[in-house]
């Protein structure tokens, strides 16, 4: 059965972006693969979450794992950190990475960019952390959304260079990939590109957040002054605006605002209320039971024990055969 392995980072909760970029893949594939999906809470460490910070986000992003429908008896579901082969994979990944090409990776550069403060050593060598968590179980397909295609690129990489120097056929090349047939880029709300965090609150839109709250980002997001005349081409913020709806809209929805856009005579606050009411409907039951999940410790602390019993079998089996192929042996 082909491998799958996924996993995403706790800063805080879920977005559309994290839910339509991966988990809507990882729900597709836990019957179908054999799928490891997990919290990366090691790489968080990069932004220095306080002890508690770094704890409860982890705890919000299993309930969500769950709450969205990712079952425990299907895949495994565990947090990175509880794989201690992940930390001595890293450190031998971390001989055969190169500094230049892990400074020439697009997402350090917008680090350094992003926080000029805190350049660390972690960050540098991110993806070879990242390589280490979907090398180490073999996987086949690594369902991401488009903005990390290039990590994937830098984990064949990793893979096949440690190939050739050991002279061996150990890893092999996983590939980046959505369920749905295409990687998807879900855009934010103020027209600076990706859905994501770090540009800000007004940007992103959690999937644990109340109606008023959505309600009130959607009407603000960014648009224009409307169409001056028929066919004209949609700006950036507008074309977010119908790249959302296309993930939570009715298909006679969007013709009728395409239709009424290339007339110009669209009004953006129709088209803004109807978006927010289909992303509601789409949310609503999942929030709901992202509540309920919350207040049940003892099944996410099952949910943890049993996706670290299965991860951690696959992880030892390679750190083991790992060892052997690098030509450590005991002396006693
Ligand atoms: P992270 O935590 O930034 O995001 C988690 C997942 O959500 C997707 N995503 C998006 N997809 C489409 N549009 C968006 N606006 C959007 N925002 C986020 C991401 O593509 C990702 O799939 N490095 C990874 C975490 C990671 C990982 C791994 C992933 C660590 N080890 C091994 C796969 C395999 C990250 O920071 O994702």
């Amino acid at each position: 059965m082909k491998r799958v392995v996924s996993g995403i980072r706790p800063t805080g909760k879920l977005h559309l972006g994290n839910y339509f970029g991966a988990v809507q893949s990882f729900l597709n594939m836990q019957s179908e693969y054999d799928c490891y999906f997990f919290i990366a809470d090691i790489h968080s460490l990069t932004t220095h979450p306080t002890p508690e910070d770094l704890h409860a986000n982890v705890r919000t992003v299993l309930a969500e794992y769950l709450a969205m429908g990712l079952d425990p008896a299907k895949c495994a579901l565990f947090i990175q950190s509880d794989i201690p082969a992940i930390y001595e994979l890293y450190t031998y990944l971390n001989m055969n990475a190169y500094v230049g090409e892990l400074q020439r990776s697009t997402s350090f550069k917008e680090k350094i960019r992003s926080q000029p403060d805190n350049v660390n050593a972690g960050l540098l060598t991110y993806p070879v952390l990242m390589a280490v968590d979907i090398l180490v179980h073999h996987a086949d397909y690594v369902p991401v959304g488009k903005d990390q295609q290039q990590h994937l690129e830098m984990t064949r990489q990793f893979g096949n260079r440690f190939n050739n120097l050991y002279k061996t056929e150990y890893f092999k090349e996983p590939e980046a990939f959505s369920s749905t047939g295409k990687l998807v880029k879900v855009p934010g709300l103020t027209a600076q590109g990706k859905m994501s965090k770090s540009s800000g609150d007004a940007d992103t839109i959690f999937i644990d957040e109340d109606d008023k709250v959505i309600h009130k980002k959607i009407m603000r997001a960014v648009t224009d002054s409307g169409p001056e005349k028929p066919g004209e081409k949609k700006s950036e913020g507008v074309q977010n605006l119908f790249d959302l709806m296309a993930l939570v809209s009715s298909e006679d929805v969007i013709a009728h605002f395409d239709k009424a856009h290339s007339e110009a005579t669209i009004r953006y606050g129709d088209l803004k209320k109807q978006l927010s009411e289909d992303i509601l409907t789409f949310i609503r039951p999942i929030r709901e039971r992202i509540r309920e999940i919350s207040a049940d410790n003892a099944y996410i602390a099952q949910a943890a024990k049993i996706g670290a019993e299965k991860a951690n079998a696959s992880a030892e089996k390679t750190l083991k055969e790992v060892r052997e192929i690098i030509g450590f042996k005991k002396f006693y």
